[in-house]
């Protein structure tokens, strides 16, 4: 082999609502790489057992992502839809790759931090361990590229150095068995067995920030509801989120550079180029030296355009639950597939018997 073959993979956590910020940062996104590269789109339910073990609807909340996928564009059949256990592989890479990764790597990350708050000796293993199932979800296929929000990329740095410590602890063996690819890393030439995954976080929304303070990210864990705006919300709840939305006195500037300093703002012009295709000086082209009051009702009814018919579809899929398990057992099965074939090289590759 010369060369990986280009592949996406991403997932998505069935943990809450989803808001805009998932949808700007990963789903948009997902859909828009479906005419570039082959994509896996995954529900990763065992990721959502890290912070919260005990869910009461953890299989709708599953169905709800999966309908979320579909409504906003992902077509399940050209492409692969599943859910993460239904592939146990991922699970059975986490643990080889917790034996390459160091707790230490995994003690830096900002996320198990924020979830584990001042209580870490009480946080679970798996949260600890989260950042290694998460580089076995996207190594499993040997995917090349992750669409995801800009709070992923720390995340997607330890998948990196996973693969590499990977490649060169086993170099030997991966020559070996002939299944390796000569890549370069920085100026290093390294016989891979995982690629070195691009992380896919640039447009202009990486990071969607909260409606109430522009200085926190939009999150599904924030106890305002008017902080983000829900793919679940109706056309009304949209409009008046985005009136409600906090802002400063001034007026909106004509170029990208006078967004400087103004978080709220900054944030409200990326949301409006994201959810256009625009960038943010054109559309700043178009509205800066307006005021607030003339700017939101724009957004609002972009964002109401945009977002209700995914909400619709989303709900008609959500009442045809079967259709959604069929989706996501011909996606497993597909997924499936691919990842016992890496799994029997691993195997291999560690000397599994
Ligand atoms: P999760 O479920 O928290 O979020 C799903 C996706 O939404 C993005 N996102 C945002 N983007 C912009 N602005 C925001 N405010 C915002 N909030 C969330 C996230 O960056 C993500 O792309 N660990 C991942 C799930 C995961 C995964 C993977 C992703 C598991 N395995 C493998 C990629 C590849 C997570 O918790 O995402």
């Amino acid at each position: 082999m010369s060369e990986f073959k280009p592949q996406i993979f991403s997932g998505v956590q069935p943990t809450g609502n989803l808001h805009l910020g998932n949808y700007l940062g990963a789903l948009r996104k997902f859909v828009a790489l479906q005419d570039q590269m082959d994509c896996i789109y995954c529900v990763v339910d065992l990721h959502s057992i890290t912070a919260q073990l005990v869910h009461d609807d953890l299989k709708s909340q599953t169905r709800s992502i999966t309908a979320a996928y579909l409504a906003s564009g992902i077509d399940p059949v050209k492409h692969i839809v599943f859910n993460q256990s239904a592939v146990p592989q991922h699970a059975e890479l986490a643990w080889i790759f917790n034996c390459v990764a160091r707790i230490g790597w995994m003690n830096r990350m900002t996320q198990f931090k924020d979830k584990a708050g001042k209580d870490r000796e009480n946080a679970s293993l798996g949260l600890l361990a989260y950042p290694s199932l998460m580089a076995a979800d996207i190594l499993v296929y040997r995917a090349t590229h992750v669409p995801v929000g800009d709070d992923q990329k720390q995340h997607l740095e330890l998948t990196r150095d996973i693969a590499m410590k990977f490649n060169l602890d086993f170099a030997k063996k991966i020559k070996e068995i002939g299944k390796g690819v000569d890549i370069t890393v920085g100026d290093q030439p390294v016989h891979a067995f995982f690629p070195m995954v691009e992380p896919l976080i640039e447009g202009p929304a990486p990071r969607v920030m909260s409606l109430k303070d522009g200085s926190k990210k939009m999150s599904k864990s924030d106890p305002s509801d008017l902080s983000r705006i829900n793919l679940t919300d109706d056309a009304d709840t949209v409009a008046r989120k985005i009136r409600k939305a906090k802002t400063d006195p001034d007026a909106l500037p004509s170029e990208v550079d006078g967004l400087k300093g103004r978080p709220e703002a900054d944030n409200l012009v990326g949301i409006f180029a994201a959810l256009s295709d625009r960038t943010k000086a054109d559309v700043l082209s178009e509205y800066g030296g307006q005021q607030f009051s003339q700017f939101k009702p724009a957004l609002a009814e972009l964002a109401v355009n945009v977002l209700s018919p995914v909400n619709a579809e989303m709900r008609r899929l959500i009442d045809d639950p079967a259709h959604i398990d069929a989706v996501l057992k011909d996606g497993s099965e597909r997924a499936g597939a691919i990842a016992e074939k890496t799994m029997k090289d691993v195997h291999e590759i560690v000397g599994l018997l």
